[in-house]
């Protein structure tokens, strides 16, 4: 399984690597499942991989309406394979946990999917700008934070300064201002990350918020 664009790195692998790991899947007999959920939000459209459906039968693309289309409430996601049998064999399984989906949630997500190039302009439009803000505020906090800048996503997973401990740092600032980082801890990935997401309105104020908490003097452990 592979997530492109990826939460939280915002990783988009590149177009040889992608067409490797589909021929490896492929030579072991292996499906490989294509968690495509941020796809259409890369920040240079060129990032942009072929859908899974499309690099061979044995690849599946998982889509939603609620990350690229910022329609969370609906509920609404899918499997998109060219294997007849799997998704029958994925229906039946659904029949035993959810049954089906939510019809009004299905017809207000048809409206969204053909609504698509206003919709997702205006996500594409949200993440371009935040992600500029964000470019800038760690060109300033150089001292605490090293930022690779994400290739697609809403989502970018900056490495704080070593001195300072990413779970308590995130746990202070959530007392502190209200404002919610995620250890890299919770992700069981070493290094010191927090996870940040900038696919709101309000991320001037969230990064307000945290400007004011690292400006505090801080207790030591
Ligand atoms: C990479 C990835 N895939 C799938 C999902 C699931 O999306 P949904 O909440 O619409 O089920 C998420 C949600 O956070 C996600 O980040």
């Amino acid at each position: 399984m592979i997530n492109a664009p990826h939460n939280p790195t915002g990783m988009v692998p590149d177009r040889g690597t992608y067409d490797a790991l589909v021929a490896i899947a492929a030579e072991a007999g292996a499906h490989l499942l294509v968690d495509e959920v941020y796809r259409y939000l890369e920040f240079d459209e060129g990032d942009r991989l072929p859908a899974g459906v499309d690099a061979g039968s044995h690849v599946i693309s998982l889509g939603v309406m609620s990350k690229s289309f910022a329609m969370a409430g609906l509920r609404i996601g899918w499997l998109a394979s060219r294997d007849r049998d799997l998704l029958t064999r994925v229906a039946a399984f659904k029949d035993y946990t959810t049954i089906c989906a939510s019809a009004p949630a299905e017809i207000l997500s048809l409206i969204g999917l053909r609504a698509r190039n206003t919709v997702l302009a205006r996500s594409r439009e949200l993440v371009t700008r935040n992600l500029a803000i964000l470019d800038d505020f760690f060109a300033r906090r150089g001292d605490t934070f090293t930022w690779v800048r994400p290739r697609g996503g809403s989502i970018g997973f900056p490495r704080l300064r070593a001195d300072l401990d990413a779970d308590r740092f995130c746990a202070e600032l959530v007392e502190a201002e209200g404002v919610l980082l995620l250890p890299g801890s919770r992700f069981a990935h070493p290094g010191n990350h927090v996870r940040i997401g900038f696919g709101r309105a309000d991320l001037p104020q969230a990064l307000a918020g945290l400007e004011r908490h690292l400006a505090r003097p801080r207790v030591p452990a």
